[in-house]
């Protein structure tokens, strides 16, 4: 099992914890209510590690997403915006050389999932991690610091055949769809439920619109070129007019791009510290392929419920 799913990284305190949250099960393990969200006792180990001891910089930047909404690609855009301005033509890209999650690793997974004082001396200014807690837990260390965070939130449907495709790669199994889709629409799954994981970013980026941005997956399939001067305008690295003229903005895009990123060999052969292949952050990427994999009734039946979790939000599906 990956390590997240596991059991065995528990502190004491952890474990006393736990037995007061609420308690779930899905198709893969125990799931525990903290704050709000749904976790499996590793990650919520890796949250409570982070949240005990994160020390934000000012010019921190977080990258945070329900699973499968666009998590990597957004990674490679953030890390390639400040790439750019090394001006180091010399070596080989960075992206060239590790995988977007090795370059921008997840707080509650990854960096914090064994210590709340992790060595993050590698890390140089703007420090750039990834999460996929919701706004609420992942600012209360934020608190007072101007750190940026953004946000990229993905139709339902498409993140559910995602995450299907994800977890037979992981599993190396067919997994069944339909309690994967149950499990989505209870919003008792990992990080769910997925509404209020959107909600909690699309409320503070109508709070606070310089400090969180609100992406979206659609938008940037449909018109990267704005989408990405709009990320690095917000990340206080804007396109000149000399690079919006001479096709760095269309370099970067393709640079970024799924085929791109997905050729790369370091993508076919490498791995995450925890094993999961690189390969399978990257499969199709595209617009409503949900409409390949779920009935008219499992469609309407999302529908329904996100109209309703989403309503008088302002936040249009
Ligand atoms: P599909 O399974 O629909 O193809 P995450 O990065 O949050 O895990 O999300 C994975 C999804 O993003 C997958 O969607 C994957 O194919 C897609 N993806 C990965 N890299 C991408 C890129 N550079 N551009 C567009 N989509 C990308």
């Amino acid at each position: 099992l990956p390590l997240h799913l596991r059991e065995d990284n528990l502190s004491e305190e952890t474990k006393t914890l736990i037995s007061s949250l609420p308690l779930s099960k899905d198709v893969i393990g125990n799931l525990y209510n903290y704050k709000g969200c749904w976790y499996y006792p590793n990650t919520l180990q890796g949250v409570l590690n982070f949240e005990k001891g994160f020390k934000p910089q000012e010019t921190d930047i977080i990258l945070a997403s329900f699973p499968k909404s666009g998590t990597t690609w957004l990674k490679a855009l953030t890390i390639a915006l400040f790439e750019r301005l090394k001006n180091d033509t010399s070596s080989d890209h960075v992206l060239q050389t590790d995988n977007p999650h090795g370059l921008v690793p997840f707080l509650e997974m990854s960096l914090y999932l064994k210590s709340s004082t992790p060595d993050l001396s590698k890390f140089s200014s703007p420090r750039v991690f990834s999460t996929h807690m919701p706004l609420h837990t992942l600012q209360l260390p934020l608190t007072d610091s101007p750190c940026k965070i953004v946000y990229v939130c993905r139709n339902v449907k498409d993140v559910l055949v995602s995450l299907w495709h994800f977890r037979c790669a992981h599993l190396k199994k067919e997994v069944d769809m339909e309690s994967l889709f149950e499990s989505l629409c209870s919003g008792v799954g990992s990080f769910g439920p997925i509404w209020e994981n959107v909600l909690s970013y699309w409320r503070g980026s109508l709070e606070d619109p310089k400090k969180v941005l609100f992406m979206r997956y659609e938008e940037m399939k449909s018109e990267p070129n704005a989408q990405v001067k709009r990320l690095a305008e917000f990340l206080g690295c804007p396109f000149t007019e000399e690079e919006k003229e001479d096709g760095s903005v269309d370099k970067l895009v393709e640079l970024c791009s799924l085929r791109n990123l997905s050729s790369m060999e370091i993508n076919n052969s490498g791995k995450t510290f925890n094993s999961v292949p690189y390969s399978t952050f990257f499969r199709k990427g595209e617009v409503g392929d949900f409409k390949n994999h779920l009935t008219p009734e499992m469609e309407n039946k999302i529908d329904m419920i996100i109209q309703e979790k989403y309503n008088g939000s302002g936040l249009k599906f």
